[in-house]
C-alpha cells in the first residue's frame, strides 16, 4: 500500500487564540488520536520537520511530544521516532453519530420539495435482484457482461497513453456532446452496424443510458404528459419518468413486440412510446417490420416521439443484427438510445443520444444544465478501442463465449427439471426466461431462490397491468461452466421442492 503523507493541515496552530502553541499542539494531536485520525502505530515527523513546517520553534515541539509521552499517547525514543502508542490511556472518542441519534435523524421528515419527495416515493434497482450490488455477479443476475473476460490490461495501456500524454483540449471544460472523435466513430459504427442515419453531431455522450432517459424526459415531456410503456417493461426507464411526473400508459407485448393498436385504442394521443425493438425486456421479443412502420406512422399522425432503447443489440447469436428504427424515421420522431454498459462494462457510464438535427441545440445544453460535459479520457479511450479493431474483437469473443454459456444453461435445466420448467434458446440478449407451470407464484419462488443465493428476476414483477406467464429471467453471461451447471441443479431442487 502506498505511504500516506502526514496530514499537517489538521495541526495548523492559532497565535491570536492566547493559549500557548505547545498546548494547542498538545491538544490537536490528542484529538487526532482519540478520534481515530492517527491510528496506533501512527509514526510522527520528526519535532524538525513538525516545527518546520507548523512555523513554531522545536522547543514548542519537543514540550507537546513529551507531555504526550508521559500521558501514554505517544510511544517511542527521541531520535528513533515517535508513534502513536497501540494501547491508548483513555477510550477513544465515540462516533457523533450514535446509533440513537441516527434513529432520530431518520425519522425527521427532511424538507425536501415535493419533486424530491416523489423521488424518494420511487423504487430503483439498487442492491436488489438487478444484480447492482458490490462483489462478483452471483448466478443469475441477469444483464451482466463477463467482467472476467473484459480485456483489463489491454484497456489500462490505452487509457494510461492518454493521461501520460494528454492533449491541452482534453484537460479544459469540453463539449457537451461528448468527445468528437468517439461520436465520429460511433455514427460510423452506428450506420454501419446499425442501419441508423446520424451525423456525429447528432450524437450527445450520456453516462449511461439511464442518463439519457432522464435528458429525453426533460427535453421532451412535461409533468402529465402521458407515455406508452411496454408492459412487461423495465423498471429503470419507468422510473426516470415517473420520477419527472410523467404519466405512464401500460401498453401490452406479444411476440411481435409493442401493441401499437392496442396503445392506440387506450390513449392514441399519447406524448411519445417507449420501446426496446431489438430484445424486449423482459420477455427478449424482436418487434417485427409491420409493427416498426405501425408505430412510425402513429407517431407521425399524432405528432408523437418514439423513444427506442437499443441496450442490447450488439448480441444476436442466430441471425444478423436487424436495423434500428431510426435508420426507418422520415419525420425526425426518434431518439435512438445506446449504451456500453452490456457490451462492454456498465462501470463505464457511457451512453448516448442520437437526436434528430433539429433537436441537437435543446439536447446539448440540456447535457450542459445537468453536467457540463463527460469525462473525456474513458472517451478517448473507447475511441480507441474501436478504431483499433479490439471492440469488433471483443464483441466476437462475447458472442461464442455467451453462446456457449447459453447452452450450457438450457441442457443443464432441460436435463434435471423433467419438464418442469419451459426454457429454450434465445437468438439474441443476455438472459434467457424459464417458464414456470402456469399457476406459480413467479415472485415467491424467485424470493426462496434467492433466500438461498440464487438471484433472478420473476417476469411478473416487470408487469403492471398485463397478466404474465410466470416465469424467472436468469441471466447466463457472467458465470462459468461450473456455476452454471451447480446452480441450474441448486435452482431446479428448490422448485422442485417447492411446486
Ligand atoms: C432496458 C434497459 N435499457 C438500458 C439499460 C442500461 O442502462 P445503463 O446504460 O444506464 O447502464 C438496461 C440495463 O439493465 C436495460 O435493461
Amino acid at each position: 500500500m502506498k505511504k500516506q503523507s502526514f496530514p499537517y493541515a489538521t495541526l495548523m496552530l492559532d497565535n491570536s487564540l492566547g493559549v500557548a502553541l505547545y498546548q494547542q499542539l498538545y491538544q490537536k494531536i490528542r484529538e487526532g488520536i482519540l478520534s481515530g485520525r492517527f491510528t496506533a502505530k501512527t509514526r510522527l515527523p520528526s519535532s524538525r520537520d513538525l516545527a518546520n513546517t507548523l512555523g513554531i520553534s522545536r522547543n514548542t515541539v519537543i514540550t507537546a511530544f513529551d507531555q504526550l509521552l508521559a500521558e501514554g499517547y505517544l510511544e517511542g525514543r527521541l531520535g528513533a521516532g515517535t508513534y502513536v502508542a497501540s494501547v491508548l490511556p483513555e477510550e477513544p472518542l465515540k462516533p457523533l453519530l450514535t446509533e440513537e441519534n441516527k434513529d432520530i435523524q431518520n425519522n425527521l421528515q427532511p424538507n425536501i420539495s415535493k419533486r424530491g419527495k416523489l423521488i424518494s416515493s420511487i423504487r430503483i434497482g439498487i442492491k436488489d435482484r438487478f444484480g447492482i450490488d458490490s462483489g462478483r455477479p452471483k448466478a443469475f443476475q441477469v444483464c451482466l457482461p463477463a467482467y472476467d473476460d473484459f480485456p483489463f490490461e489491454l484497456w489500462g495501456k490505452l487509457v494510461a497513453k492518454h493521461w501520460r500524454y494528454p492533449k491541452y483540449d482534453m484537460l479544459s471544460y469540453g463539449d457537451p456532446g461528448g468527445y468528437y472523435l468517439l461520436r465520429q466513430t460511433l455514427a460510423e459504427y452506428l450506420t454501419k452496424a446499425r442501419a441508423l442515419r446520424c451525423s456525429p453531431e447528432q450524437i450527445i455522450i450520456t453516462s449511461g443510458a439511464h442518463h439519457a432517459f432522464d435528458l429525453v424526459a426533460r427535453v421532451l415531456f412535461d409533468p402529465g404528459d402521458s407515455i406508452w410503456m411496454e408492459d412487461p417493461g423495465f423498471r429503470g426507464t419507468r422510473a426516470v419518468f415517473e420520477s419527472l411526473g410523467v404519466n405512464l400508459i401500460n401498453i401490452p407485448v406479444d411476440e411481435e413486440g409493442l401493441n401499437v393498436s392496442e396503445g392506440i385504442s387506450r390513449f392514441a394521443k399519447a406524448r411519445a412510446a417507449y420501446i426496446t425493438p431489438s430484445h424486449q425486456f423482459p420477455l427478449g421479443v424482436t418487434m417485427s417490420l409491420k409493427r416498426r412502420l405501425a408505430l412510425l406512422e402513429w407517431a407521425q399522425t399524432y405528432q408523437s416521439w418514439i423513444i427506442e432503447d437499443d441496450y442490447i443489440s450488439e448480441f444476436r447469436y442466430s441471425s444478423r443484427p436487424i436495423a434500428a428504427l431510426q435508420g426507418l424515421d422520415n419525420i425526425g420522431c426518434v431518439i435512438y438510445i445506446g449504451t456500453f454498459s452490456k457490451v462492454l462494462l456498465p462501470a463505464l457510464r457511457i451512453g448516448y443520444i442520437v437526436v434528430p438535427e433539429n433537436l441537437i441545440d435543446v439536447f446539448l445544453n440540456a447535457k450542459a444544465l445537468s453536467c457540463r460535459y463527460s469525462n473525456p479520457f474513458e472517451q478517448a479511450t473507447l475511441a480507441d478501442f474501436m478504431i483499433n479493431g479490439h471492440f469488433d474483437q471483443h464483441l466476437r469473443r462475447m458472442l461464442k463465449l455467451y453462446r456457449e454459456r447459453q447452452e450450457t444453461l438450457v441442457k443443464a435445466i432441460k436435463s434435471e427439471s423433467e419438464g418442469l420448467i419451459d426454457i429454450t434458446y434465445a437468438s439474441s440478449g443476455m438472459h434467457l426466461n424459464a417458464w414456470l407451470p402456469s399457476q406459480t407464484n413467479d415472485q415467491e419462488i424467485a424470493q426462496i431462490l434467492e433466500e438461498q443465493n440464487i438471484y433472478s428476476v420473476p417476469i411478473s414483477a416487470c408487469a403492471l397491468s398485463t397478466k404474465c406467464r410466470p416465469g424467472l429471467m436468469l441471466g447466463y453471461t457472467s458465470f462459468n461452466t461450473q456455476e452454471i451447471i451447480e446452480n441450474a441443479n441448486k435452482l431446479i431442487k428448490i422448485i422442485k421442492s417447492k411446486l
